[in-house]
């Protein structure tokens, strides 16, 4: 039977791998690990919750220890544009983080899945159809990072024989927890600027393209390679995955098929804008989906009306919450 724990558990991913997790392998079996974020009520109170800073290896150990873990989905991390502006805390959480999970993991015999991502490139990697082996040399440190990441799980696979598995995943899209400061986080922002006051200003210029996913497509991933046949994954860590590839003009027409009124203007950041110029527009998943069957389920039309469904759901139940707080019938 599995034992999971799941580091960085509290952000955007594992606020809603947790939950999945827990109802795949059940309750008791995945340890959810938060670090200085408050947690959601599902991974606080759905099954055992601790705290951890990943750069803590005694602690980590004694955690997988403790719990007697066999799998770690390691999901701590700065972000992209966090990274930017911390690079030295970048490198420390994603790179500290990530040696200490895989000692652990080499000591206690556990498999480690690790997200890489389109930040893995830079600007010399051909944007349009980014072979899964091709030039990486990003220009940030979150990309640094991501790189050196990909090349440590592939080094511990190969000297350890531990069983180190990833994705590289493009922008995620979800609505349960905000994201965590990266360069694709407009594609967030911008629903919820679209059902509140029906305006949205993007730091990205109109025409930039870049990949995106659906978060139950990016859960499914996660799931999905870490149970495939070994003997079928030829690149192991940081397989290509995508969705789909649009620009914030797109993705504003695709919102007004909804709201008709909604309006984007742009007031670019330079620094993003700068970051998202250096990924690739539209990744070649081949690999994955010839290696272990990945295909998504959710393009721009289908994801677009999902989210406004279900966030707006939840905006609404919040609005209510907060009325019967004040008027005191909540
Ligand atoms: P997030 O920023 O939402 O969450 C990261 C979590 O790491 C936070 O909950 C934070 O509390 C925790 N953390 C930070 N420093 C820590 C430390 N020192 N010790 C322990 N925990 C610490 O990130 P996310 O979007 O959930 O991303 C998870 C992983 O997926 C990261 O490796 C990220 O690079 C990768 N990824 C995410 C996206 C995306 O669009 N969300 C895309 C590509 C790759
Ligand atoms: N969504 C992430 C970021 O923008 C991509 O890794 O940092």
């Amino acid at each position: 039977m599995k034992r999971i724990l799941i580091t960085g558990a509290t952000g955007q991913i594992g606020t809603e791998l947790t939950p999945a997790l827990r109802q795949r392998y059940g309750t008791e079996q995945v340890v959810a690990v938060g670090h200085k974020k408050e947690p959601a009520a599902q991974v606080r109170s759905g099954g055992p919750y601790v705290n951890c800073d990943v750069r803590d290896k005694i602690a980590l150990a004694e955690l997988v220890r403790h719990y007697k873990i066999d799998t770690i989905y390691h999901l701590a991390a700065l972000l992209s544009a966090t990274g930017e502006k911390e690079p030295q805390l970048a490198w420390d959480v994603n790179i500290t983080g990530l040696f200490n999970v895989l000692e652990v993991a080499r000591l206690h015999g556990c498999a480690v899945f690790h997200p890489s991502s389109i930040g893995a490139f830079g600007p010399d990697t051909p944007h349009d159809h980014t072979p899964q082996v091709t030039i990486q040399r990003p220009d940030t440190m979150y990309g640094v990072s991501k790189v050196t990441g990909e090349l440590l799980c592939d080094y511990y696979f190969r000297r350890y024989g531990v069983d180190t598995r990833g994705v590289r995943y493009p922008g995620l899209i979800s609505h349960t927890a905000l994201p965590g400061g990266g360069t694709t986080d407009y594609a967030v922002e911008i629903f919820y600027a679209a059902l509140g006051d029906q305006q949205y200003t993007c730091y990205l210029e109109p025409t930039t393209r870049l990949d995106m996913m659906y978060m139950p497509d990016a859960i499914r991933a996660a799931i999905t390679i870490m149970a495939a046949d070994p003997a079928q994954l030829q690149h192991r860590n940081a397989y290509n995955i995508t969705a789909m590839s649009f620009t914030p003009a797109e993705l504003a027409a695709a919102i007004r098929k909804h709201i008709g009124d909604f309006k984007i203007s742009y007031e670019v950041d330079p620094i993003r804008q700068a970051i998202a110029d250096s990924w690739p527009d539209q990744l070649d998943d081949s690999a994955a989906r010839s290696q272990w069957d990945w295909a998504p389920s959710y393009d721009l039309e289908r994801m677009t009306e999902d989210m406004l469904t279900r966030l707006g759901k939840k905006l609404r139940a919040q609005v209510s919450k907060a009325q019967g707080d004040e008027d005191g019938s909540g």
